[in-house]
């Protein structure tokens, strides 16, 4: 059973303290006739990390789809950065989306580009920074996330776990305000995942980066949260801040949910 977090008000998110970043306002999604999202309200403030968990299918992944731009809603509205993205003309769009870095479950690398040269590309095509900018950049990021030894590598070179945090390296070259991430180890062999969610703790812990994150690692949901959305069927369940949705969820979906996956 879905709760309309409007008509339960200790289901609100909580109040924090930065200025608000992301907002969806009463976003409707549709496939057909399946209504995937129903009249989504949610926002996030700068600085803030964002955890959204739930079952498969609960339109998880088409939220972050719908900031990237690569879905749009039926109804409802979205703003970034004070910025509407949707409905937006085109040239605002491109303008909003420099803001937005994402990190998919597969990591979509260039192989046929170095290391440092996916992580550059796109900040010297897209930014406009020269090489060498670009290149200076890179390598501060990839150190960041442990691999500054292998920028002339290829990505068929390295360890699935090495190509997710030189995705994640090629996302914050962008510089984005906002960083999505969608499942971005379970893709991973086991020995591999602790990695990637080390260099995202330290991400977390070190920048000042927004964070939207789809994840089913709740022991790292529950290290880098400000706030956990529970999701079911398209509409927010449950949310509150970490200790709170996976120590004491008031919601009889999420104990059913959280003890499937705990
Ligand atoms: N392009 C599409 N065409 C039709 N249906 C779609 C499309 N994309 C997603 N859906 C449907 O929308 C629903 C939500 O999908 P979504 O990928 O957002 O779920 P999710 O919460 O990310 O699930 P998972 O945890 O399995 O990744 C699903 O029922 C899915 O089948
Ligand atoms: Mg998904």
């Amino acid at each position: 059973m879905s709760v309309d977090t409007a008509k339960n008000p200790d289901h609100a998110p909580v109040p924090a303290a930065g200025p608000e970043l992301v907002r969806l306002e009463n976003v409707t999604k549709r496939f057909g006739d399946h209504t995937v999202l129903d009249g989504l309200d949610f926002r996030v403030d700068a600085g803030k990390h964002v955890t959204l968990i739930g079952p498969s299918g609960s339109g998880k992944t088409t939220i972050l789809r719908l900031l990237m731009t690569l879905t749009t809603p039926d109804e409802g509205a979205i703003t970034v950065a004070g910025e509407r993205l949707f409905p937006a003309p085109a040239k605002q769009v491109r303008e909003i989306r420099k803001k937005i870095g994402m990190v998919f479950q597969h990591f979509n690398l260039f192989p046929n580009m170095t290391v440092l040269r996916n992580v550059t590309e796109a900040p010297v095509t897209v930014l406009g920074l020269s090489r060498d900018e670009a290149a200076e950049r890179a390598r501060e990021l990839l150190e960041l996330v442990g691999l500054a030894d292998k920028c002339d590598a290829r990505p068929g070179q390295l360890s699935g776990g090495q190509q997710q945090r030189v995705a994640i390296a090629r996302a914050l070259a962008m510089r984005p305000q906002v960083l999505l991430l969608d499942e971005v180890t379970s893709a991973l062999d086991p020995e591999l995942v602790a990695g990637v969610l080390d260099v995202l703790r330290d991400i977390a812990r070190s920048t000042d980066i927004t964070m939207l994150c789809v994840t089913h690692e709740m022991g790292f949901a529950r290290d880098i949260s400000d706030q956990v959305l529970m999701f079911d069927a398209g509409r927010v369940v449950e949310s509150g801040p970490p200790e709170k949705i996976f120590g004491d969820p008031e919601q009889e979906r999420t104990r059913e949910f959280l003890s499937a996956v705990l």
